[in-house]
């Protein structure tokens, strides 16, 4: 099945011309008018492009518009306190993305002169730049025909090429990448890549594509015979692991909230949460196991009251079940330089996982 196939024998016998102006005739009618595509700003398109990333359209909108509003520029951005920027980013997700966007933008502030560089090798360098922002960048911003692959235009193109390699691979990537550059519109490479995109989002739909409104069906080889459906191929991943967790909200005889910092590597890093650990079913019941975690942890005797509720949050990977209960402490000093004690108006300033965000509209809902 297609073992090594190459891009020159994937588009034998394809008319490379007349699907360029199909697909870019239809964006241009037929294109979502979106925020971030009002103008071509590097910075901007680049934002829209890492704020896509695992995300959809209709979430992104509004925290594009309140990230732009509160930073508008590379010097904002770079200047800016990074517990600001996730802030602006909660709720989104994959949060390593807003770390690596700040931090690659501060690069392009101090050794660009704030201008975002328009070539492969320097864009790529920067931090969460991977092959595929580089693409979107070059191409929507600056007019570079380089590819711009993620998983829509694999689907749409495995669809219309007919290509029954397995997407979960690298290497499939790379032939796409390759399929591309021969493919891209010379003239219009923005319009090209966004035309891809756009169909993979609003015609050509993972389960059931509208292939009667396809403006390239006559060019589509999987509508021809009928397999539209079948692809593309993409092999599972392994299963999701699951991770059992207590939690608490403790509050101080002021109404204040103890919470702390995530480290500043792996998960949700520096983002902040209530205390919480991995509970060991042999250890007692969670709430026990809270209250001497509490001990052992902060030095803090607490005081537990009711069991708040269960929180269970999916991520890509894993699977976090968390039983959340509310207890006491003694106001004191606590000698740890990742833990605040906050009142409720301070709290609202620190970007929390959506997990313990939930956490805390159930606490306020049943206070
Ligand atoms: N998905 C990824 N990039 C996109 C873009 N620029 N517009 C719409 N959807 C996208």
């Amino acid at each position: 099945m297609n073992k090594n196939i190459t891009q020159h024998e994937l588009l034998k016998n394809f008319k490379v011309d007349g699907f360029c102006n199909d697909l870019i005739n239809w964006f241009i009618q037929e294109q979502r008018d979106l925020p971030w595509r009002k103008d071509q700003d590097p910075y901007k398109v680049w934002v829209s492009e890492i704020m896509l990333q695992q995300t959809k359209v209709d979430t992104v909108i509004p925290y594009f518009n309140s990230f732009i509003e509160q930073f508008p520029n590379i010097e904002s951005l770079a200047n800016a306190n990074e517990d600001r920027v996730l802030k602006a980013w909660e709720g989104l997700g994959y949060y390593s993305r807003a770390r690596n966007l700040q931090s690659a933008v501060r690069e392009v502030h101090e050794r660009y002169e704030g201008i975002v560089p328009n070539n492969v090798e320097e864009i790529s360098s920067l931090k969460g730049v991977g092959p595929y922002t580089t693409g979107a960048i070059l191409s929507i911003a600056y007019g570079v025909p380089e590819p711009a692959v993620d998983g829509n235009v694999m689907r749409v193109l495995s669809r219309v090429l007919l290509i029954r390699e397995d997407i979960a691979k690298p290497k499939t990537r790379k032939l796409f990448e390759a399929v591309i550059r021969d493919l891209i519109s010379k003239d219009n490479p923005s319009f090209f890549n966004q035309g891809l995109m756009e169909l993979g989002a609003i015609v050509c739909t993972p389960t059931s594509p509208s292939c009667m409104l396809c403006p390239v069906q006559e060019h589509c080889r999987a509508f021809q015979e009928g397999v539209q459906r079948e692809l593309p191929v993409k092999t599972k991943k392994k299963a999701t692991k699951q991770v059992s967790l207590v939690a608490g909200i403790f509050l101080d005889e002021n109404n204040n909230y103890l919470i702390r910092k995530r480290p500043s590597e792996g998960l949700l890093a520096n983002l902040w949460e209530f205390p919480n650990f991995s509970k060991v079913e042999e250890l007692g019941t969670p709430k026990q196991q809270l209250q001497s975690f509490m001990k052992t942890e902060y030095g803090l005797e607490v005081e537990m009251h009711e069991y708040l509720c269960d929180i269970r949050h999916v991520f890509s990977h894993l699977v976090w079940d968390i039983n959340v209960y509310v207890g006491k402490f003694k106001g004191q000093s606590i000698n740890r330089n990742d833990v605040v004690v906050v009142s409720e108006e301070e709290l609202k300033e620190f970007a929390f996982p959506v997990s313990h965000q939930n956490m805390w509209k159930k606490y306020k809902k049943e206070e």
